[in-house]
């Protein structure tokens, strides 16, 4: 068994809204199986509570998938999102619209990025510009499952 502490920065920012990230393992990295308890990807969402909005998976079914994603409209919370599950059991919420213009990316597996497909911007899991023309980068959101809902944290 081993561990890691490589967890992607996501994950760590989420720690602070409650996750227990470092230290108990985050799935796969790289070749390497890593053993948990759980997945332990992004925060621990805490339903009902002020800033967390559902999300239910009966909703966008695509999201059970690994590789799958969803554009996600959740217009209470002023929220235009890309949802994807690029791992087992991790999550990602970007803001969709492309900050270089008004085109939604789509996260693209292969690259392991979210990509516009109008000038060619791409972002990481955590919405920092990997390749331009768009400088800006996409907004980034914890989100996390409970039972059959994703939820995301936007600040009310
Ligand atoms: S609108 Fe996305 S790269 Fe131009």
């Amino acid at each position: 068994m081993s561990l890691t502490l490589g967890c992607p920065r996501r994950q760590v920012l989420g720690g602070l809204l409650g996750a227990a990230c470092v230290g108990l393992g985050c799935g796969r990295r790289g070749e390497e199986l890593v053993e948990s308890a759980a997945p332990a990807c992004g925060p621990t969402p805490s339903p009902g509570e002020p800033g967390w909005w559902e999300i239910p998976l009966s909703d966008h079914p695509e999201l059970l998938e690994v590789g799958g994603q969803a554009a996600v409209s959740k217009p209470e919370a002023f929220l235009e999102l890309l949802v994807a599950q690029p791992s087992e059991g991790c999550y990602l919420a970007l803001w969709r619209i492309c900050s270089h213009g008004s085109c939604d990316v789509a996260w693209e597996d292969e690259a392991q990025a979210a990509v516009c497909p109008c000038h060619g911007s791409m972002f990481d899991e955590d919405g920092a510009v990997l390749v331009g023309p768009a400088t800006e980068p996409l907004r980034s959101f914890p989100v996390g499952r409970v039972g059959d809902s994703l939820w995301v944290y936007r600040e009310v």
